[in-house]
């Protein structure tokens, strides 16, 4: 063991963050679910979720038995949605196996496992001595060596210094260290179990590393949605499985195209995709939502017709009442649908 990683695992032994999915109970289902979810998601936001997940679906063969919507349901308001879809397609996997892989090559093979998270799920569950490079880790890493990063020469400083005998403690430990003390801006060196390793630290500039990357512009896209009322109930849609948003319900819509105007497309729009003519229309208000690729504006506008919707380009149309929020919980609702479907029933505001 490195004197590196003898200072991180006793200063983790001291003060590692009581998290449900860390344990000595916590089975290889239990550490992938949760990898899968602090993938693109913050730990506060993920242990209400977890919790919920492994209530309704105990074990893998649950997960691999249970329909797709019932995931997407589950995991509705996490958002990445394709990670709820692989999720679901490698507990088949696993199910069809008798069990999970247990190294690199066989953990990798599963829909939804990449680098980071086969590292991960292999070193906690079974011991695989690889480090788990995410943000945090190649922060501390390159800070630690004075590196500019890259994800190659960081891995190489992960695996000087892992230790063999707890992998899945060191990645676990480095990944508090970057959470709670190495930070991005303000790092609490005086508080650092590692300061005596580390070279940034010594330089007197540790937050020069790695070096920062070049701001990526952020495409916006405007879109258009539909609220269409009968009896009471509003028309929702289900997406085709495969792209954005895939298998998940949504007021119909469609995005547009620069310099396209919702009120102008809305006719046409409905028409292709519900086979209806719509008789009038109303805005009624706009929705913001930030994905890591794109920042959406949705105009949403009210509509009537008196033609029955047909499925030709969706998968399913419920009528839904989103007075009974059970009735939506059961479907499964992006955050920017949530969003959508309350300026629907809450007209004039505009949700940001
Ligand atoms: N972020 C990603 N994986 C984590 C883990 N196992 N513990 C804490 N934060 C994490």
């Amino acid at each position: 063991m490195t004197a590196f990683s003898a200072d991180l695992l006793r200063w983790y032994d001291a003060h590692k963050r009581d998290l449900p999915w860390r344990g000595p109970r916590v089975s290889a289902y239990h550490t992938w679910l949760s990898e899968i979810m602090l993938q693109q998601t913050r730990v506060d936001t993920v242990i209400p979720y977890f919790h919920r997940f492994i209530e309704r679906f105990p074990r893998v063969d649950d997960l691999a038995a249970a329909p797709l919507d019932a995931v997407l349901s589950m995991w509705s308001g996490l958002g990445y949605y394709s990670r709820a879809r692989n999720l679901h397609r490698a507990a088949q996997l696993v199910v069809e196996r008798g069990g999970f892989p247990q190294d690199l090559v066989g953990l990798k093979s599963l829909p939804g496992v990449g680098d980071y998270v086969s590292a991960a799920v292999g070193s906690i569950a079974f011991g695989v001595v690889e480090p788990a490079i995410d943000g945090n880790l190649e922060r501390v890493l390159a800070r630690c060596a004075a590196h500019s990063g890259g994800r190659k020469a960081v891995l190489a400083l992960g695996r000087d210094r892992i230790d063999p005998d707890r992998p899945g403690d060191f990645n676990q430990a480095m990944m508090d260290l970057g959470s709670q003390i190495c930070t991005p801006r303000a790092p609490g060196c005086g508080a650092c179990p590692v300061a005596a390793h580390c070279a940034g630290w010594a330089l007197g500039r540790p937050t020069d590393f790695p070096s920062p990357k070049a701001r990526r512009v952020v495409p916006e896209r405007k879109g258009v949605a539909a609220a269409l009322w009968r009896d009471g109930r509003l028309l929702l849609a289900r997406r085709p499985a495969e792209g954005l948003f895939g298998g998940l319900y949504e007021l119909p819509g469609a995005l547009l195209e620069a310099g396209q105007i919702a009120e102008n497309e809305l006719a046409g729009l409905i028409s292709d995709k519900l086979g209806l003519r719509v008789d009038s229309s109303r805005r009624l208000g706009a929705v913001r939502h930030t994905l890591t690729h794109m920042r959406l504006e949705v105009e949403v506008i009210a509509i009537t017709s008196s033609g029955s919707p047909d499925l030709r380009h969706y998968t399913a149309l419920v009528w839904a009442d989103p007075g009974k929020p059970e009735e939506l919980d059961a479907l499964g609702l992006s955050t920017l649908a949530r969003k959508a479907l309350s300026v629907a029933t809450t007209p004039q505001v505009s949700i940001f």
